[in-house]
């Protein structure tokens, strides 16, 4: 009994560290890109310096160049972009599709991700843990919104007939990306070609034919 409350004791400790650690201890820490000291983030603007354009940005208008093989592109707004982001565990996206333009799957290591969509027709998904591996799809139209749970692989593919345009926060000011294919092709040294074929049961030969193209 006591052990337990101990547990529980500790665990309860531990929980508000966590929580202390992603609550800001100031109002703001606007980052100062050629600051030296930073913790979790950029290190704070002296806060006489601040000024209300460091809370601000123009730009989420302007369309990203979808000219690339996938046909999308994302254009992210973050503390680099808007100093007064830092440290505010939060952070945006605006993606471009041309016709049959498509996100490729990736996941965010750091990040749930709230997606809506302001232009055009667009399918998303996204694929739960182990053991159920269960595909989440849906068609969103103009005003709609999809969330990507924590960490989970998702995509998204441009379904209407002209260009599609959403936009989408992360709860933390960098969220991370790590594209499935750039992983398994890209990487540096690459994954050996063994394991990628296997893994995706493929042939050995293609695989090692995609890896020396990157
Ligand atoms: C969309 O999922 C994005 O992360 O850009
Ligand atoms: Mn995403």
């Amino acid at each position: 009994m006591a052990s337990n409350m101990l547990l529980a004791g500790v665990l309860a400790l531990c929980f508000s560290v966590a929580l202390a650690s992603i609550v800001p201890v100031q109002d703001f820490c606007v980052g100062d890109p050629n600051g030296q000291a930073s913790a979790n983030g950029l290190a704070c603007k002296d806060p006489k310096s601040v000024t209300p354009d460091d809370f601000s940005f123009s730009g989420l208008d302007k369309p990203g160049n979808t000219s690339n093989p996938s046909g999308s592109k994302v254009t992210s707004f973050n503390a680099n972009q808007i100093p007064g982001l830092n440290s505010q565990g939060l952070s945006m996206v605006r993606v471009d599709y041309a016709p049959y333009g498509f996100n490729p799957p990736h996941t965010h290591p750091r990040a749930s991700e709230i997606f809506a969509v302001l232009e055009g027709t667009i399918e998303v998904g996204f694929v739960s843990g182990v053991p159920e591996l269960r595909h989440f799809k849906k068609v969103l139209n103009k005003g709609d919104i999809f969330i990507f749970p924590f960490g989970l692989i998702h995509y998204q593919k441009n379904v209407g007939k002209g260009n599609a345009v959403a936009i989408a926060a992360f709860n933390n000011q960098s969220p991370g990306m790590i594209p499935l294919a750039g992983t398994m092709y890209q990487s540096q040294p690459d994954i050996g070609d063994d394991i990628v074929a296997r893994s995706f049961q493929l042939d050995q030969g293609f695989v090692k034919n995609i890896q020396a193209k990157q």
